[in-house]
């Protein structure tokens, strides 16, 4: 299953950088869907930009690909202030992290990507960093040690995780505003794409703009990626612009299905209904049986599975809907092939 987890499991292709970078919404009136988030984001920020304060500290969730990152750089642009990045499992030593947080200006945001990753003791410096605005520092060693408590600067510590269930409670509580980010809406989809085909000067039809859409596993992430590869189909075939058929070509040759589904959950929906007769089945159990991680598992394959209506979180286990059993070849005749081969 991790094999092919990396179209929704987010780790950028080396060649999605450069292009995913200028497709990075900017600000927040370019950063599409997510009404909720943007609006508290947008009151929140001017709130403090009126008061002349740091915003308060800023936790984003959600799956791969939703725009946790983009929303970071946007809180920063936003606040007219500088932006440094980190990410969480790269942080080794209390001194790195003191040196980082003493060097902050006021309302300078601090990006800790992958926050629900710090190791531990990195986690309990930033406590009275969140929260009083200071560090305690040790000097010395033995009977004769003291501790010596600094000031910092008023600052924004933006932290993104893909995994909120394994932040820890006080490091939960310390965030002022928590954002959980949803999948798109393929019309919402439909408009990121319209924007980055903008952007890379393409022209591309509101049939095939809708296709794509439709199978981008509501990601801006794959939406982008997919786009970038119908754009090299194009322009190998000549085509001056992408209409509906050039799409299906385009989306055929990258053999992305009508529901979006990669292999990673079709692999996911057959476990339940071959292994385990459409469910229900215990999360570990279903986890053992994919050889992935249970939190992995409900936080980043999940949510768009049961979005999509295929599957159920009961207490007894994942089951499979009538849909998802549909799609698995559950309950077609015997012998007839699965949807999902
Ligand atoms: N709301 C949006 N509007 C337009 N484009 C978006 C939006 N959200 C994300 N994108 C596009 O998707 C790409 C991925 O988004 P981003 O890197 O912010 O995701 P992420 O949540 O940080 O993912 P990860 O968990 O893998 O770090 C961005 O480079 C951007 O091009
Ligand atoms: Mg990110």
């Amino acid at each position: 299953m991790s094999d092919d987890s990396r179209l929704i499991a987010g780790q950028e292709e080396p060649d999605d950088v450069e292009v995913d970078g200028s497709l990075r919404p900017r600000r927040l009136h370019d950063f599409v869907g997510q009404a909720h988030a943007v609006l508290q984001l947008e009151t929140f920020v001017a709130a403090a930009r009126g008061r002349g304060e740091a915003c308060d500290h800023v936790l984003l969730a959600g799956p791969p690909g939703l725009g946790k990152t983009s929303l970071a750089f946007i809180v920063a642009t936003e606040m007219d202030s500088r932006i440094h990045t980190i990410s969480g499992p790269a942080l080794e030593r209390k001194g790195d992290i003191a040196s980082i947080l003493t060097a902050l200006e006021p309302r300078d945001v601090l990006f800790i990507d992958e926050v629900h990753r710090l190791p531990r003791a990195i986690e309990e410096l930033l406590y009275p960093a969140m929260e009083d605005g200071a560090i305690d520092i040790v000097i010395g060693q033995g009977p004769g040690a003291r501790t010596l408590r600094l000031d910092l600067a008023p600052f924004t510590l933006v932290g993104a995780t893909t995994r909120a269930g394994l932040l820890t409670t006080p490091m939960r509580d310390r965030f002022g505003i928590s954002l959980r980010l949803e999948h798109y809406t393929p019309d919402e989809l439909a408009r990121i794409i319209q924007r980055s085909a903008g952007i890379l000067s393409m022209t591309i039809d509101a049939e095939a703009t809708a296709e794509i859409a439709r199978r981008a596993r509501g990601t801006p992430r794959v939406a982008n990626r997919i786009l970038r590869r119908v754009r090299d189909v194009a322009q190998v075939r000549g085509w001056p612009a992408v209409d509906q058929a050039g799409a299906l070509e385009a989306l055929d040759l990258l053999g992305v299905d009508e529901d979006g589904l990669d292999r990673a959950d079709r692999e996911y929906l057959r476990a339940i209904a071959e292994r385990f007769a459409g469910g229900p089945v215990g999360l570990s159990t279903l986890a053992v049986a994919l050889g992935e991680d249970a939190g992995t598992l409900e936080d980043v394959y999940e949510p768009y599975l049961i979005q999509q209506g295929l599957i159920q979180r009961t207490a007894r286990g994942r089951v499979l809907t009538a849909r998802g059993r549909l799609l698995a070849g559950m309950d077609d005749a015997p012998g007839q092939p699965s949807l999902l081969d």
